[in-house]
């Protein structure tokens, strides 16, 4: 697939720049972001406000998009740009991959999740029922434009979601920046989770590019993550924990993992779930153990009985097993 291009800059506007060779850009953002808009739209030809949530990550308002591309008159030689957080990302994205055999797309990524991880993975995915990310897409976005100002507008709960993502990638690949972006939010250092963030979004755009296994690692807390949201789509339930925040108590579900399977030591799946505790993100499943497992034996089963797992040996290294 090759790496995602990741483009940092401080200036929103400066994705105006990115857009002027494409003959022309249809602009799908998220109605949160609407303020957000106003810099970059110099080559935008027409856009289209969407209303997020998991719930509507689905088929139907993907075509909803491509319906209003036809409208539009969009032609082969168009650019989609997505502008939100991974919600939007994943459906234009799609929308746009599917839209005559597969059109270009973009994505200016406003939640803190979308910039570490969603933006700059190259796969689009909406939700089919109860299943998450079931149809989807490779088709990698021409660049990826990533811009903290963006976050300044985002909910509090939104941007610990993403922190959980940032800490995800860190596990995976940096012991010193884990601790490093534990350090900076206590202390409320800016700059330096700026930095932190372009680490995590340029290793996890680096990673997007390697072969199926390698990157696999990227999927750690992925299996439990999956099985809670997927709970929660199929029982309706009101008040559900968010992507991240599920990522959050799969992090901590598969240290556990990792520790009674010998893989870590004694400790790890405590120390994990105090740090995400103090960010103030949740780190015990939302529903029954067994609804969990539930969902995992059946993927199991539907995978011919081994499933792929990333365990934690310690933060900074993990290894894919086959369970
Ligand atoms: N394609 C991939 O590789 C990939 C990777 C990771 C996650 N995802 C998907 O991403 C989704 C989660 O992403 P998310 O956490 O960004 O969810 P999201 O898009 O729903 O955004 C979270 C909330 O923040 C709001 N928001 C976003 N940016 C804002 C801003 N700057 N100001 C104010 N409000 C803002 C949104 O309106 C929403 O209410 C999940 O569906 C997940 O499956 C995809």
């Amino acid at each position: 697939m090759g790496k995602i291009k990741t483009i940092f800059k401080d200036d929103l506007g400066a994705v105006n720049r990115c857009l002027r060779s494409y003959s022309s850009v249809y602009m799908v953002y998220d109605s949160n972001v609407a303020a957000l808009t106003g810099e970059i739209s110099k080559h935008v030809r027409a856009s289209l406000p969407i209303t997020v949530s998991e719930r509507m990550k689905t088929v139907e308002e993907a075509v909803k998009i491509d319906r209003w591309l036809l409208e539009q008159n969009a032609d082969r030689k168009a650019l989609v740009l997505a502008v939100g957080g991974g919600v939007t990302i994943d459906l234009a994205g799609f929308a746009a991959s599917i839209y005559k055999k597969g059109i270009a797309w973009a994505c200016v990524p406003t939640s803190l999740l979308a910039q570490v991880n969603a933006a700059v993975t190259g796969r689009t995915g909406v939700n089919l029922g109860a299943e998450k990310d079931i149809l989807g897409s490779l088709q990698k976005p021409d660049f990826a434009f990533i811009c903290p100002k963006a976050l300044e507008t985002l909910p509090s709960r939104d941007y610990k979601a993403g922190v959980a993502e940032l800490l995800k990638t860190f596990i995976i690949s940096d012991d010193a920046a884990y601790e490093m972006t534990l350090n900076a939010l206590h202390s409320n250092y800016q700059d330096t989770l700026a930095e932190l963030v372009t680490t995590a979004a340029e290793f996890n755009a680096k990673m997007a590019g390697h072969g199926s296994e390698e990157k696999s690692v990227l999927n750690l807390g992925g299996i439990f993550c999956d099985a809670i949201e997927s709970f929660q789509l199929s029982n309706a339930v009101a008040e559900p924990l968010s992507h991240g925040e599920a990522l959050a108590v799969g992090l901590v579900m598969t240290a556990r993992l990792s520790e009674s399977r010998g893989y870590a030591r004694e400790g790890l799946g405590d120390k994990i779930a105090r740090d995400l505790e103090a960010i103030g993100l949740p780190t015990v499943p939302p529903c029954a153990e067994e609804d969990i497992q539930d969902i995992i034996i059946r993927r199991k089963k539907a995978e011919g009985g081994r499933l792929n797992v990333v365990l934690i040996e310690k933060i900074g290294k993990v290894k894919l097993t086959r369970i």
